[in-house]
């Protein structure tokens, strides 16, 4: 049975793209292990997102958190959507909003995110930013499950990116990001297969 995975997006949406091609495309490698049943996206920048996921016949929902009177309420409002999808996993692709205690209680290790950065050396947004600011001559791209603290899961994957010889922020985003690409699908394809032991059950 193919896996049910809801994205959220908050931004232009790359590592979806790159999720929707592995999933649809005729080599990508999540073809016939997947299907993306929803895409969310919390705020208008993502709209080029919901497109491309509308492109593939994907259902789409944008959700304006600025629309709800604090997270609890926004992400109340996640939960109604996506429990009656009972969607396998919840796949964070750039979602900056901070979900609720009863939303990550709901969909408990069923939620991961990527983090452009080594959650032990550094949490929180502009994971680029900050390696580029401390010159580091590399940094690690993350996967990890979701809990209530921020970037704080269990660590599922990680790979190193090289950042020798970078000349802008842009350069240290480009050489991460094409690095995320390869690295959220290829991890969700050993999660599916069960190469990376996950407890599934609802709690
Ligand atoms: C990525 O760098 C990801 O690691 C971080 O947010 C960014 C989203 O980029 N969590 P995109 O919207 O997928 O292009």
């Amino acid at each position: 049975m193919k896996k049910r995975i809801v994205v959220f997006i908050s931004r232009q949406g790359s590592n979806l793209n790159a999720i929707l091609d592995n999933c649809y495309q005729q080599n990508g490698i999540l073809k016939d292990l997947c299907e993306v049943i929803l895409v969310v996206a919390d705020r208008v920048t993502a709209v080029p997102g919901l497109e491309k996921a509308q492109h593939y016949g994907i259902p789409t929902k944008l959700i304006l958190k600025k629309n709800y009177k604090d997270n609890i309420a926004f992400s109340h409002e996640l939960i109604s959507e996506l429990a009656p999808l009972y969607p396998d996993y919840v796949v964070l692709a750039g979602f900056m909003s901070i979900l609720s205690h009863d939303f990550v209680k709901t969909f408990r290790n069923r939620i991961l995110n990527i983090h452009p950065a080594d959650p032990k050396l550094y949490k929180g947004p502009n994971g680029y930013k900050w390696a580029y600011q401390q010159f580091l001559p590399s940094t690690k791209i993350t996967v990890q499950l979701v809990e209530e603290e921020v970037d704080n899961g269990n660590i599922l994957a990680q790979q190193e990116v090289d950042l020798q010889g970078v000349r802008s922020l842009q350069d240290v985003i480009s050489r991460g990001k094409a690095v995320e690409h390869q690295l959220y699908s290829q991890t969700l394809l050993k999660i599916f297969k069960n190469h990376i032991p996950i407890d599934n059950c609802f709690q």
